[in-house]
């Protein structure tokens, strides 16, 4: 089977749930050697924020999201792999996350209101998508409109990353760092 098949499946971007539990492993690791403390320091997450991080994986950051936004504040942990909302839900349980909700999405629609969002997280996941502008539209849609998508690149080329979203017609890029982009609703 090729490498690719197994870590993203055939159909839609649903990974394998063996896939899923290598990878949960993997990140384990790799956040004992690279912690993330750093790179979460530069999104910009405030007090009182509503928080959505869409493809939240096993929910490795949603500890920290959780108390940088504090009581008044909300996290949606969105993906579209039952193992990663029952990974969401462990943490919430595991570590008292009252202000973390899990979202289990289906396709592109996700179960968020309009204009919700403060800050949406999209991290490494971008190339799972096959649809990126139904994706990106529906990032759009649950953005508030003085709100702000992160977006990296995931396993793709900056340039892919950048013509997707110039292609969706609804984000502006306003930063670009070498770990990710930072984009506003058109
Ligand atoms: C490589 S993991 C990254 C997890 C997390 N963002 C992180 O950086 O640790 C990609 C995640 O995106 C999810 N995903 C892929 N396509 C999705 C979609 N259309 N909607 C929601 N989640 C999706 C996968 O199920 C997987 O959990």
């Amino acid at each position: 089977m090729r490498l690719k098949q197994f870590l993203c499946g055939n159909e839609m971007e649903r990974m394998p749930n063996m896939a899923f539990k290598a990878m949960s492993i993997i990140f384990k690791i790799m956040d004992l050697f690279y912690p993330f403390e750093r790179r979460i320091s530069s999104f910009g997450i405030k007090e009182g924020f509503t928080v959505v991080d869409y493809g939240c994986g096993p929910g490795r950051y949603i500890e920290r999201f959780s108390r940088l936004v504090g009581e008044g504040g909300k996290v949606y942990a969105v993906d579209i792999h039952e193992l990663a909302i029952e990974s969401v839900k462990k943490k919430i349980e595991k570590y008292n996350l009252q202000n973390v909700d899990p979202v289990l999405v289906d396709g592109y629609l996700c179960d968020i209101n309009d204009h919700t969002g403060d800050a949406i997280y999209a991290l490494d996941m971008f190339h799972m998508i096959k649809d990126p502008v139904s994706f990106l539209r529906e990032l759009h849609r649950m953005t508030k409109t003085d709100g702000f998508l992160i977006i990296d690149d995931g396993h793709q080329s900056r340039k892919e990353t950048k013509q997707k979203i110039a292609n969706s017609t609804c984000w502006h890029i306003v930063e670009e760092t070498k770990p990710h982009l930072r984009c506003t609703p058109l």
